[in-house]
């Protein structure tokens, strides 16, 4: 069981730039042909918020072609640059599977269990699950009390250290803490919004956000840092279920030299003290 962690596309309309600089459309590109060159291939990807920059249908259309070529199922949530409504909308395979309200969804389809929580409030940049979406996690882990589940969303239950982009987390962290610490079987809780690689604990599991294909949130521990970003290299995460644990990998997308051999024709490693 591989899941590959898409997450903070922000696709725009054709022709237009994120924040003026990033051509967040020609990223998501090279994430998809990443993904395409993958052995094995990823069973399922999840994306986990802000697939738009603005809650356009057109963004949500586009970034629906651009992940075209991937053979796999994707499984979204918004992020607080998305709503709700539109991820229905531009997903009605996937809102299928949701109830009413917000966009909760849990996939049954692989032995890991995905349970996508929508975490957006309406207008703000900030998360929230709310009464209704904890009862829903309480609700379907109690289904399956013997299966391993990821618990995946936009904002992450966690500081990072990085003030302008905690000041906008999960408001309900603590609530979410204590649903996941009644059932064990939850593995990690992975999350987005941060535009960068971190991990963590979270109610006792592995929490990671996943990094950008596209821009970065700069890392500065500074308080006073100002929200900017940078064009680091851009990557994604590798979800692998392993004895039930899950372990994540980041993948940098891109060509790199290599591969090189560690080991000669004759199984003698290459360059070892004594060989020449
Ligand atoms: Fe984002």
């Amino acid at each position: 069981m591989l899941i590959a962690q898409l997450t903070d596309t922000h696709i725009r309309k054709p022709g237009s730039l994120a924040y003026d600089v990033v051509d967040t459309a020609r990223y998501l590109e090279a994430a998809v042909a990443h993904l395409l060159t993958l052995a094995p291939r990823p069973d399922a990807v999840i994306v986990t918020g802000d697939i738009t920059d603005f809650d356009g249908a057109e963004e949500y259309a586009r970034f629906i072609e651009l992940l075209r070529p991937l053979p796999m199922p994707v499984f979204p949530v918004p992020g607080n640059h998305d709503s709700s409504a539109g991820v229905r909308a531009a997903f009605p395979d996937v809102a299928r599977r949701m109830g009413d309200g917000k966009a909760h969804y849990v996939v049954d389809d692989f032995p890991l269990r995905l349970v996508l929580l929508d975490s957006t409030v309406p207008g703000r940049p900030h998360g929230e699950i709310g009464a209704e979406g904890l009862a829903f996690l309480d609700r379907v882990l109690s289904q399956a009390p013997d299966r391993p589940a990821l618990v995946a969303l936009h904002h992450p239950p966690f500081l990072t250290g990085i003030r302008h982009m905690d000041a906008q987390n999960l408001s309900d962290a603590p609530a979410l803490e204590d649903v996941i610490r009644r059932h064990p079987q939850v593995t990690a809780v992975v999350c987005g919004h941060v535009h960068r690689a971190v991990s963590t604990t979270f109610a006792g599991v592995a929490a990671t956000i996943a990094p950008a294909p596209a821009h970065s949130v700069s890392l500065s521990l500074d308080p006073a840092a100002l929200p900017t970003f940078h064009m680091e290299p851009p990557s994604l995460a590798l979800h692998v279920l392993e004895e039930g644990r899950l372990v994540t990998h980041r993948s940098f997308i891109g060509s790199f030299p290599g591969p090189y051999p560690f080991f000669d024709a004759s199984g003698r490693m290459i360059g070892a003290p004594g060989e020449r």
